[in-house]
């Protein structure tokens, strides 16, 4: 007859999900539309100098994949390398991807998978309705450690800030931050992931890049992300972990939203 014992100290704690934002076609669909939004938005699908690495053959992970969008173009540009994307959710396509690219399961809030070192570069985008502030850092500390001592790490986040926000907009945006504060998310992250990196001190070479958008007729770029911000705020709604109480008007004020940008 056997036995299993566990003490207190053996067992590893399984930290629980909390990620705002929901799992199903719709929101693929918006995540790989956000990918090309952002993609024309930079001119670019990363910002960190590793072209000559990915040209030459490393290996990559990228923290939080989604269905893989970044990870799947990437992989077919750069066949050298081997990308690693994990996610909580089975977002990503179990067979239909190019040979260099694996996917795994896996909750971040547990740490990360992988031995030290292991890889040359790791990214990690859109994750503001993952994670809480405690969890960023935590997060930030296992993706310096899985990365090699000279690999490049990447975090790309999109803030909460719209200027000249007419009545309805305003609204809409007290609204959803009120609600994600409600929820321990913090609205305004990448000064806080600043800090994170900084306070690091195995990271050097730490470069800030941002961009502004103006959103609204007349620019391409401004007109791409208006529709991609209006799909992200029916997708918060959509995802019912938010306005438990329901907020009526919350459809026609994303539509009023998207008008007043579109009149500025
Ligand atoms: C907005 S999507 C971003 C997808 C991808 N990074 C991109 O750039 O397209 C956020 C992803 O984080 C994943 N996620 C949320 N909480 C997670 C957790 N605790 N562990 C791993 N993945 C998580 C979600 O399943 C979702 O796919």
């Amino acid at each position: 007859m056997g036995f299993t014992r566990t003490t207190r100290n053996q067992q590893k704690r399984q930290s629980l999900i909390h990620y705002l934002l929901t799992y199903n076609d719709e929101e693929i669909d918006r995540t790989h539309n956000q990918h090309y939004v952002y993609r024309e938005i930079w001119s670019d699908d990363f910002s960190a100098p590793v072209i000559d690495l990915l040209t030459g053959g490393v290996n990559v992970l990228d923290v939080g994949c989604g269905p893989g969008t970044w990870i799947l173009e990437l992989g077919t540009k750069y066949q050298n390398s081997n990308f690693k994307g994990i996610d909580v959710f089975p977002l990503y396509p179990s067979t239909i991807k190019p040979q260099n690219v694996s996917f795994e399961l896996h909750n971040i809030l547990n740490g990360l998978p992988f031995e030290d070192n292991k890889f040359e570069y790791v990214i990690m985008r859109f994750m503001m309705f993952a994670l809480s502030l405690k969890e960023w850092e935590s997060v930030i500390n296992e993706m310096v450690r899985v990365c090699k001592p000279d690999g490049w790490i990447e975090i790309m986040e999109d803030d909460l800030v719209l200027h000249n926000m007419r009545p309805r907009t305003g609204l809409l945006m007290k609204i959803i931050t009120d609600e994600l504060k409600r929820k321990g998310v913090e609205t305004v992250i990448t000064p806080y992931i600043l800090d994170f990196l900084n306070a690091n001190t195995e990271l050097s070479n730490i470069v800030n890049r941002k961009k502004f958008i103006k959103l609204g007729k007349g620019d391409k770029k401004g007109e791409l992300h208006l529709e991609s911000l209006k799909w992200g705020a029916k997708s918060l709604f959509e995802s019912k972990h938010l306005f438990e109480n329901g907020v009526a008007t919350y459809d026609e004020l994303i539509e009023d939203f998207v008008q007043e940008y579109k009149e500025q």
